[in-house]
């Protein structure tokens, strides 16, 4: 990969993913492209960002149909790397990002982080990049590897990207796929009741409970839907937010559909 990428003329983006890509990947690919001369896109479902008992195994592959659409998109090159190659025997470090990864998905999810953190790392040191995508729609996992980039003097450029959503609301995302018709139509409602809070911060409310409680409530008509977490924090500690809201916040919910955990988030300020 980096022969390769050193053979290039002109800036390179970046776009890492798990595969089993959807139009938000493509909207990544597609800016990529728009800002550089060469986008190289990566596919990795990454061991160690999965716990045991996680998806891993079934995480959702088709790697026939992925290429054919970043063919389509024009991008310079797609990189495949295999586990054993990523992690060999003997393989025993990795880059822990400390307390913004303590938090939401961190707390659900032990050890994620560490493992998103660790392969974006080897990923962006193998296609050295000048900039790289990543999707709002996982606001956390951004904002970690925005804190890495920062805290490592990494020399590739973060860019955010907005979240793409289905004509009824619900974000894009690989396990969309594992929901049941029933549950794919209950679905929205995560949309939804991010939107009643963002009409109620617009008129003005900024208590937090009441904004958390605004958002349980809308979700809670749904039988279906089971919250995992409903959070609003601070955007920059991703501590939650005690009283009032006084600087940009992050509200973020985890909804289970049967064993599928959906994310959503919001960015208020
Ligand atoms: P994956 O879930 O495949 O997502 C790859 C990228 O696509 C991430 O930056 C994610 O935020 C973005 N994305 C997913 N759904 C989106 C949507 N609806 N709208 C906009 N962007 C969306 O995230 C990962 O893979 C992995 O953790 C990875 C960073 C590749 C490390 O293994």
């Amino acid at each position: 990969m980096r022969n390769y990428r050193r053979r290039l003329v002109g800036s390179v983006g970046f776009v890492p993913t798990m595969g089993y890509l959807h139009d938000g990947h493509l909207a990544l690919v597609h800016r990529a492209a728009r800002e550089n001369a060469h986008t190289v896109v990566s596919i990795f479902v990454n061991p160690a960002q999965f716990a045991p008992g996680e998806d891993f195994e079934r995480y959702p592959r088709d790697e026939v149909r992925d290429l054919a659409l970043l063919r389509e998109a024009g991008v310079s090159a797609v990189y495949l790397p295999a586990a054993a190659d990523m992690y060999p025997r003997g393989y025993q470090t990795y880059v822990d990002v400390e307390r913004i990864t303590r938090t939401l998905e961190g707390s659900a999810r032990p050890g994620h982080f560490r493992g998103v953190t660790t392969v974006v790392l080897k990923l962006i040191n193998a296609v050295e990049p000048d900039r790289v995508y990543f999707g709002r729609k996982d606001a956390q996992q951004l904002r970690v590897i925005e804190r890495m980039a920062r805290d490592l003097d990494l020399a590739t450029e973060i860019v955010r990207c907005e979240i793409m959503r289905e004509p009824d609301g619900l974000a894009l995302s690989s396990r969309n796929v594992y929901l049941s018709g029933e549950q794919r139509a209950a679905a929205p409602v995560l949309y939804n009741a991010l939107q009643e809070a963002r009409v109620a911060f617009d008129d003005g409310e900024r208590d937090a409970d009441r904004l958390r409680f605004l958002v349980a409530e809308c979700l809670n008509r749904e039988p279906l839907a089971e919250i995992e977490y409903v959070s609003l924090a601070d955007d920059r500690s991703l501590e939650e937010i005690e009283g009032r809201v006084r600087r940009p916040a992050l509200l973020s919910i985890v909804v289970r559909f049967g064993h599928t955990r959906l994310l959503d988030n919001l960015e208020l300020s």
